[in-house]
């Protein structure tokens, strides 16, 4: 039995007294334990090692008590796992030195037996799940298939994806094919990483936001959807999409558990969209938290007055940039856990 499962009643829309919190990207660049793991190993290394990501993924934990831990991966070992190289390039991002193109790229793309070579991810979510000792569950997450197409059809980090736009419109059969790829993997993915222990999946849909509501519906929700199914009820799903608040009506009658929002709509819109029952999560601005410790207590009281106590997971619309203060993350968890009405 999990001793604080405060995440995991708000994902089963209980009543609650106060929201659980935790926060995207939270194993990372603003913790200067992790900065003393990254002096020595490269970031998929990082990844790659169980001892490494189950130590990185329990940091935030130690210090700042969140009521979750996030496993600390990424999301383009998917990727790598479907023999598409990326390699992750310190001061730019993510590099797919060979992104898929072309029907012939596509021949080479395949979907692996995910057992044997994300076997390190499985070994992680385990040592993770030990380290944590019961305190608090683990979320397991992956991208969503339209993000991870994103990377590794335009090859790198980009403003607009106009490559990945591109090979959508001008060669609409051939992306069916790959996003149908990487949709098959990720389901193999989520549910080892399910029977491994995750206690909840997150779905990335980092830049599902670029697509018309349209394309939304043609590139994007549908590979989802089938994820979503293929996953609930084996464990709670929460999907954040960023940017597609468009197809918020729609998600909410998917069978995720939780739907997350980026900090461009309020609580009201949100709840217009997607109803009372379903939990929110979000949806502070990453910026916010340049902000002094007091106005960042104050704004996530008004967020939790907003949207909770019940059936809101407080979090931030994106993940935590690398330059904020410790004691602004402190803060901000400190405010959430002696909330009071
Ligand atoms: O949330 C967590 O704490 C778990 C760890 C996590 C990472 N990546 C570690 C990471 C998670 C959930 C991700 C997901 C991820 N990876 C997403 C979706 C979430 C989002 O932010 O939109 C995306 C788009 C990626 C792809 C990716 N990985 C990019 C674009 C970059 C480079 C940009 C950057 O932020 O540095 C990464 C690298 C990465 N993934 C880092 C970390 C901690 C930083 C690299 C480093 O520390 O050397």
């Amino acid at each position: 039995m999990i001793k604080n499962d405060l995440f995991l009643q708000a994902l089963a829309g209980s009543t609650l007294v106060r929201p659980p919190v935790w926060i995207m990207r939270q194993a990372g660049r603003y913790l200067p334990e992790y900065m003393k793991i990254r002096e020595q190993y490269d970031f998929f290394t990082r990844c790659r090692t169980p001892e490494l990501a189950s130590e990185i993924s329990v940091q935030p934990i130690r210090r700042f008590h969140m009521d979750a831990a996030i496993l600390f991966s990424d999301i383009l070992v998917v990727p790598q796992a479907m023999n598409i190289a990326v390699e992750m390039k310190p001061g730019v991002g993510p590099v797919v030195p060979d992104p898929i193109r072309s029907l012939k790229d596509l021949q080479n793309v395949v979907v692996p037996d995910v057992q044997k070579e994300l076997d390190y991810v499985f070994q992680a979510v385990q040592m993770t799940k030990e380290k944590l000792q019961d305190e608090v569950p683990l979320i397991g997450f992956a991208g969503s298939p339209w993000t991870i197409f994103c990377y590794v059809v335009q090859g790198k980090g980009s403003k607009n994806f106009e490559k990945a736009k591109a090979f959508c419109f001008a060669k609409p059969q051939e992306a069916h094919q790959l996003l149908e790829k990487i949709t098959q993997t990720t389901i193999l993915y989520l549910q080892e990483k399910i029977k491994a222990g995750v206690d909840a999946v997150q779905l990335f849909d980092s830049w599902g936001g670029l697509l018309s509501p349209q394309d939304y519906a043609l590139f994007s929700w549908p590979y989802l959807q089938k994820i979503i199914s293929a996953l609930a009820p084996a464990a709670p799903v929460i999907l954040f999409a960023k940017g597609a608040w468009y197809a918020l009506e729609e998600m909410t009658s998917s069978g995720v558990s939780a739907l997350g929002l980026d900090w461009t709509l309020t609580a009201q819109k949100a709840r217009q969209y997607c109803g009372e029952k379903i939990t929110l999560q979000g949806n502070m601005d990453p910026s916010r938290l340049y902000s002094s410790p007091a106005v960042i207590q104050k704004e996530v009281r008004e967020m939790i007055r907003s949207f909770g106590p019940s059936h809101y997971i407080v979090n931030l619309g994106h993940g935590i940039l690398p330059d904020i203060p410790l004691a602004h993350v402190e803060a901000f968890v400190e405010a959430v856990k002696t909330y009071t009405e």
